[in-house]
C-alpha cells in the first residue's frame, strides 16, 4: 500500500505532485508529505491526514521543478507526522520516499548505521539513512543507491532525491508497482498512471529490481547487474474523466451505477463478431486439461470466487476449490495431479496473492489471473490473463469489480463447458445482457434502498445477512460491504447454520437481511427468517420476482438462477452506501484501509 510520486521538469512541481498524491490516496490515507528542492535546499511538508490537509500545509512553498511525494498506509509506526514521509538522512542532504516493506530493516539498522540517531519508526528512513552512511564512503551517489537497494530485501518502489543534484532522481522497484512518465523536458515516477495523466499518457513499465535514473531529458534504466535496459513506452488508456467523480457525491455511488456498462463492456470484449466467446486459446486448452481448479482471492474477489467455483462447477463439471490468499501459503492442501491456479484480483497487486502465486509457480503449476489491471504484478506473472474491463474502481470498496469478476467467470465457465462438448440450454451472453438490464432497473431505485437503510440500519450496533447456495455467498459480500464503510459489526451466514450457535445474538431489533432468489431454497431460507423473527430481529427479504411474497422489502427482476448475485448484491451495496452516509462515515476512504493491499 501506500503510493509515490515523483517530478522533474519545468513547471511548478507541487501542484503537480499534489494532484498525483490525491489519485494514489485510494492506496492509503493516514499521512501524506511532499518534498521539493529549490536553490536553497529541500522543503519538506507533511501531516497526519488526507491530501486536503497536505493542500493546506504547503501553502505558500517556494516554487521547485522537482520533487517527490507520499500517500501513507501505516505498516511499520503509527500514523503521526514523525512517520510520514519523505523521510530525510541525517545530514538532510537525502530525502526519500517508499511504498513496500524492508523486511531486513533490522539487520540493515543493526549492521550498518549503529551511529545513527533515527527520526521515525519506519522501516524506509533505514534506507535513506543507509544510502547516506554508504555515499560517505563510496562518494558516488548512483553507486550509493545501487548498492543500498542491493542490500534491501523486501519490497520497495522508491524515489530519492540528493539535495546537491538538482537534475536527478534516483528511482528502484521490487515488488512494488512503478512507473515512470515520459514528456518533453520532464519525467514523472508514479505508483500507477493514473497519478501522472494529467501530465503524460506516456509510460515506461520497470521490473523488479530495476533502478532508474530520472532526469529532465532522459530515463537510464539498470538492471540488477549495472547493463543499461532499452525500453519502449506505451500509452496509457485509461480516459482521464474515468477517475473524476463527475457529479457524483462519492466514487462507490459513480462505481454502483456504472456496473450495468461494466458487464455490458465485458459481452462485447469476450463475443466474436459469430457471437461466439472470444477467449485466449491458450486458457481454453488449459481449462480443459487441468482436472482441478484453484482459485486464490481476498476479501470481496474471494467472495467472487466462491461464485465463480459455483459457475464451473455447475456448468463445466469441474472441481473447483476456493482459498483465502493470506492462508493457503502456509496452509497448502493436498494438490491434484494436474491443478490450474486462478488468481482473482482487482487490483492485481495483492501481496497475499501474489506470495501463493509464486510459490505455485516454482511448483511448475499454470496460473491464470482474472483482473482489472492487465499490467499488474499478478497479470505479468501469471502464464494466462482475462481482463475485467471496468475501469479504474477508485473507491476503496469493491463493487462493480465484484460483478465484473463474477460476468468474467461465468463466461469462461460456459466456455469451457463448451469447450468440453456439454450442452448448455441457456445463451450465457444474451442471459448476462438481461443481468445489465435488471442491474440498471435496480439503480434507479435508490429512494426504496435509502429509506431501508435509514430505518434497519441508521442506529444498530449489528447485523446479519442470511441465505442458503448462492445467496449464503452474496450475503457474505454485503456483510463484508456493510462493515468495510459503516463499521457496522456484520457477519454473513448460511441460513441453516444460524440456529447452531449464532442466533444466540439475535435479539430485539437486531436487523437480519436474507437473500432469497433460489427456487430450491426458497422455503427453508424464509423458514429461517421466521426464526430469527420469533427471537425478535427486525428482518428485511430481498427476493426475485416469481419467488417474491407479500412483505418483501425488495423485489429484484427476474434473472437466471446461477446469475441472480450479480444483481441481488446491487441493493445490498446501495444499501450499505445509504448506511454509511447515514452514519456520517467516509465512503469512499473508510478508516483502516487502503484499496491496494500490497503487504502480506
Ligand atoms: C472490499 C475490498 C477488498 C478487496 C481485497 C482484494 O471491498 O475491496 O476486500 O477485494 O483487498 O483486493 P484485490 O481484488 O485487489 O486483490
Amino acid at each position: 500500500m501506500c503510493g509515490i510520486v515523483g517530478y522533474i521538469g519545468q513547471e511548478d512541481t507541487k501542484e503537480i505532485l499534489l494532484n498525483g498524491l490525491e489519485k494514489l490516496e485510494y492506496r492509503g490515507y493516514d499521512s501524506a508529505g511532499i518534498a521539493t528542492l529549490h536553490k536553497d535546499g529541500v522543503n519538506v511538508s507533511k501531516v497526519k491526514g488526507r491530501i486536503a490537509a497536505l493542500r493546506e500545509a504547503v501553502n505558500g512553498n517556494v516554487h521547485a521543478t522537482m520533487g517527490i511525494g507520499h500517500t501513507r498506509w501505516a505498516t511499520h509506526g503509527a500514523p503521526s507526522r514523525e512517520n510520514a514521509h519523505p523521510h530525510q538522512s541525517t545530514t538532510e542532504r537525502f530525502t526519500i520516499v517508499h511504498n513496500g516493506v524492508i523486511e531486513n530493516y533490522m539487520d540493515v539498522r543493526d549492521q550498518y548505521l549503529t551511529g545513527v540517531e533515527l527520526q521515525s519508526e519506519t522501516d524506509t528512513e533505514i534506507i535513506v539513512q543507509l544510502i547516506e552512511v554508504l555515499n560517505n564512503d563510496l562518494n558516488d551517489v548512483a553507486a550509493a543507491f545501487r548498492k543500498a537497494v542491493e542490500l534491501l530485501t523486501g519490497s520497495y518502489a522508491i524515489a530519492l532525491m540528493d539535495s546537491e543534484d538538482s537534475d536527478t532522481i534516483y528511482v528502484a522497484k521490487n515488488k512494488s508497482p512503478l512507473l515512470v512518465g515520459l514528456g518533453d523536458g520532464f519525467k514523472v515516477v508514479a505508483s500507477d498512471s493514473m497519478a501522472a495523466l494529467h501530465v503524460t499518457d506516456q509510460f515506461l513499465e520497470l521490473m523488479d529490481k530495476e533502478t532508474v535514473i530520472l532526469r529532465r531529458n532522459e530515463v537510464e534504466i539498470l538492471d540488477p547487474n549495472g547493463e543499461k535496459v532499452a525500453r519502449e513506452p506505451f500509452t496509457a488508456e485509461i480516459d482521464s474523466t474515468d477517475i473524476e467523480k463527475g457529479t457524483y457525491p462519492h466514487f462507490m455511488l459513480k462505481e454502483i451505477d456504472e456496473q450495468p456498462f461494466v458487464i455490458r463492456k465485458i459481452i462485447q470484449e469476450y463475443q466474436n463478431e459469430n457471437d461466439e466467446i472470444k477467449l485466449d486459446p491458450e486458457i481454453r486448452a488449459a481449462m480443459k486439461a487441468c482436472d482441478r481448479i484453484y482459485i486464490i482471492a481476498a476479501g470481496t474477489s474471494y467472495h467472487a470466487g466462491l461464485l465463480g467455483k459455483q459457475f464451473i462447477e455447475k456448468l463445466a463439471n469441474i472441481p473447483v476449490e476456493v482459498h483465502v490468499a493470506s492462508e493457503f501459503s502456509y496452509n497448502m492442501p493436498l494438490l491434484s495431479e494436474k491443478p490450474l491456479f486462478v488468481y482473482i484480483s482487482q487490483s492485481g497487486e495483492t501481496a497475499d496473492s501474489r506470495s501463493v502465486l509464486v510459490q505455485t509457480k516454482k511448483l511448475g503449476h499454470p496460473a491464470l489471473t482474472v483482473t482489472n489491471v492487465p499490467g499488474s504484478t499478478l497479470s505479468r506473472e501469471a502464464d494466462y490473463t482475462m481482463h475485467l474491463h471496468a475501469g479504474p474502481e477508485i473507491a476503496v470498496a469493491s463493487t462493480k469489480a465484484y460483478t465484473a469478476q463474477m460476468a468474467v467467470l461465468a463466461i469462461l465457465a460456459v466456455d469451457s463447458a463448451r469447450a468440453k462438448g456439454i450442452d448448455l440450454d441457456f445463451d450465457p451472453m444474451q442471459e448476462l445482457g438481461i443481468a445489465a438490464n435488471a442491474m440498471e432497473a435496480l439503480t434507479d431505485q435508490k429512494e426504496d434502498l435509502e429509506t431501508l437503510a435509514r430505518d434497519y440500519l441508521s442506529v444498530t450496533r449489528n447485523c446479519f445477512f442470511i441465505g442458503r447456495g448462492i445467496d449464503y455467498y452474496v450475503g457474505l459480500e454485503g456483510s463484508l460491504k456493510l462493515k468495510e464503510i459503516s463499521y457496522i459489526q456484520a457477519e454473513g451466514f448460511a441460513g441453516g447454520e444460524l440456529k447452531h450457535g449464532t442466533i444466540a445474538l439475535i435479539e430485539e431489533g437486531t436487523p437480519v437481511v436474507a437473500l432469497a432468489t433460489q427456487a430450491n431454497v426458497n422455503y427453508s431460507i424464509r423458514g429461517n427468517v421466521q426464526e430469527v423473527e420469533a427471537r425478535g430481529a427486525n428482518s428485511m427479504i430481498i427476493s426475485m420476482k416469481g419467488l417474491d411474497k407479500e412483505g418483501d422489502a425488495f423485489v429484484i427482476p427476474h434473472v437466471h438462477d446461477l446469475l441472480t448475485p450479480l444483481v441481488s448484491v446491487v441493493p445490498l451495496q446501495l444499501i450499505s452506501y445509504y448506511a454509511a452516509l447515514h452514519r456520517d462515515c467516509d465512503v469512499d476512504k473508510p478508516r483502516n484501509l487502503a484499496k491496494s493491499v500490497t503487504v502480506e
